[in-house]
């Protein structure tokens, strides 16, 4: 095996916690009842970084931190007192790389002006705001705790606060919602002028109450429609797509999620956080943390230590199939260097499959780069497929 060449390392940092939980929602997020310990938990978190620290030293080494992610969960429930110990405790025990982007979800509903500058204050770089639909009868459908009124102020508040960037999340496909509609809700977005705008398909996940209570979606020609029509209103306006629900403005894409989809690195902190490192010796591993709240505080206040619920190795026969199926989310084209850098696999060990790639005109490649094409997005999954290691017999 080549050498690793560790890439960009990141920070996850989950919080767990929403007014109420929205029936599509699958993340792992539970609904407050009562106050949050939030003093308790940013302690638990900074002991949980510290054990990682620890654990994994040969990876972390002397590295520096290119992008922390605060998300939820509704991260803007914790205050920004406890926010600002949070960041200040990570910065002491990893450095922060110059420029860092520092981003935090935050639903409209949860925000006041004072509260959203002093996260800034705070250091957080970028804001995500989760608007999800202005139409005030489809964001009562989505169970949501905010109004239409509140979404276009927290969107212009955020403009106004020193952020380096910010983000809205609007999602399309919506119960009963018409192609008129989904565009209605994009216009709307493109007026308020996010540098950054995360386009979602609504996706029906099992274990949330639409899966049991399906509502009536839009047919497959509407979507198809919806998002034909809406891709160009991006475009028109300055937006790029990026990955498959991510527009932005020249410059402006959100680099954390840019080091997951290049197989970047990530240390993962909080419940049901994941994490992957990679190690000059050429392991790879994969974190994932205790995922119910009560569980995970247990293990801070038991001193159950430690808080990671699974570690697995990346054997070397996934990881090509790993590296692609997240690359071939962006629409850039890959460099084939960062696959030798950050699999440690030789390019020989996926020729063959990389020849029968071009050959049906899922790829096509130059002499340092490989590009999916339309067609090889339109198969993405026949392409993938081709990527996993053969099953033992
Ligand atoms: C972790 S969530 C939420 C952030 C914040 N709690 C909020 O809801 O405002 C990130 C985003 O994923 C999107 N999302 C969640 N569930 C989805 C689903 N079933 N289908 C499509 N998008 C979904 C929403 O746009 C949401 O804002
Ligand atoms: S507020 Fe966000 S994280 Fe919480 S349940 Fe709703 S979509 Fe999920």
């Amino acid at each position: 095996m080549s050498k690793l060449i560790p890439p960009a390392l990141g920070l996850y940092i989950h919080i767990p916690w929403c007014v109420q939980k929205c029936p599509y929602c699958d993340f792992n997020s539970h609904a407050l009842k009562g106050d949050i310990p939030e003093e308790l938990y940013i302690d638990a978190l900074l002991e949980d970084l510290d054990s990682d620290i620890g654990k994994y030293a040969d990876s972390v080494g002397e590295r520096v931190l290119t992008s922390i992610f605060i998300g939820g969960g509704t991260p803007s429930l914790i205050s920004p007192q406890q926010i600002a110990r949070l960041l200040n405790g990570v910065e002491q025990r990893i450095p922060f790389s110059e420029g860092i982007e520092i981003t935090m979800e935050a639903n409209p509903g949860t925000i006041e002006a004072e509260r959203f500058a002093q996260y800034v204050e705070a250091g957080v770089t970028r804001i995500s705001i989760g608007v999800q639909s202005f139409e005030q009868q489809k964001l009562e459908r989505l169970g949501r705790i905010h109004g239409k009124d509140e979404a276009v102020n927290a969107a212009k508040l955020a403009h106004s606060i020193g952020l380096n960037s910010f983000n809205l999340d609007l999602m399309h496909g919506l119960p009963e919602q018409s192609i008129e509609q989904a565009l209605d809700d994009l216009d709307k977005a493109i007026e308020l002028a996010p540098p950054h705008l995360s386009w979602y398909q609504l996706t029906i996940e099992p274990n949330t109450l639409f899966y049991y209570k399906t509502p009536t979606l839009p047919d497959d020609d509407d979507l198809w429609d919806i998002f034909e029509r809406g891709h160009e209103k991006l475009n028109a306006a300055g937006y790029v797509q990026y990955e498959i629900s991510g527009y932005s403005k020249p410059g402006y894409q959100c680099q954390h999620n840019l080091n997951y989809w290049r197989f970047g690195d990530y240390l993962g902190i909080g419940c049901g956080s994941h994490g992957k490192l990679s190690f000059t010796d050429g392991r790879i591993v994969r974190t994932t943390k205790t995922k119910h709240p009560r569980g995970y505080l247990a293990s801070y206040q038991n001193m159950v230590k430690p808080y990671l619920d699974t570690e697995h190795l990346v054997a070397d026969e996934d990881r090509p199939f790993e590296f692609f199926m997240n690359r071939f989310r962006l629409i850039e084209a890959c460099p084939k260097q960062d696959f030798v850098d950050t699999t440690g696999l030789p390019l020989s060990t996926i020729q063959p499959t990389i020849d029968w790639a071009i050959e049906k005109s899922y790829l096509s490649e130059t002499q340092t780069h490989w590009q999916i094409t339309h067609k090889g997005k339109l198969f993405l999954n026949d392409l993938l497929e081709a990527f996993m290691a053969e099953e033992d017999e």
